[in-house]
């Protein structure tokens, strides 16, 4: 972006030339907040978790729910987020099922791919055009109209493990 000294008495930028800088000026950061505003509104990361530990470029993602972290996995009925990772790089919602199961969803929408935020009152809402999927990853309503890609998961003592 071009930089004018604020001095419109300045032979070298005239008061009409100054004003038309400024109205691109204006214009290009009005588009570039809507483009990046645009872009939040597909991604929630407000609370995205790191899987922890045991974690290679092919292997298996491993969660370690005594960390504070993941202790939402403690209680049956809970849940988190996780981030991109190896396996899928939209991150994951992860559930624990019952006390001796846990399932595994990819948080990428299924309509046109923004990533999905944690569970609340058992779905998952989509921010960007509402489809909602429940805690098996089945479209509860659309515009999505398909479910949920599923990882295996498995819970041995406090280390989930998600294989692909
Ligand atoms: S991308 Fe999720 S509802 Fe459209």
């Amino acid at each position: 972006m071009k930089t004018k000294i604020l001095n419109i008495e300045n032979d070298n930028c005239s008061r009409r030339e100054f004003l038309k800088d400024v109205v691109k000026s204006v214009g290009v950061v009005t588009v570039g907040s809507f483009v990046i505003s645009q872009f939040n509104a597909c991604s929630d990361e407000s609370n995205p978790t790191s899987p922890s530990g045991g974690n290679n470029q092919n292997g298996p993602i491993t969660i370690d729910i005594s960390l504070s972290e993941n202790s939402a996995l403690t209680n049956v009925g809970g849940s988190i987020v996780i981030s991109g990772n190896n396996l899928d790089g939209k991150g994951m919602l992860i559930i624990r099922s019952s006390e001796t199961t846990v399932s595994a969803l990819s948080r990428n929408c299924t309509h046109q791919g923004c990533t999905l935020p944690n569970f609340q009152g058992g779905a998952s809402r989509c921010p960007c055009h509402g489809s909602r999927f429940d805690t098996a990853g089945k479209v509860l309503n659309g515009p999505a109209t398909d479910p949920l890609k599923t990882y295996s998961a498995s819970i041995d003592g406090n280390i989930i493990t998600v294989t692909g």
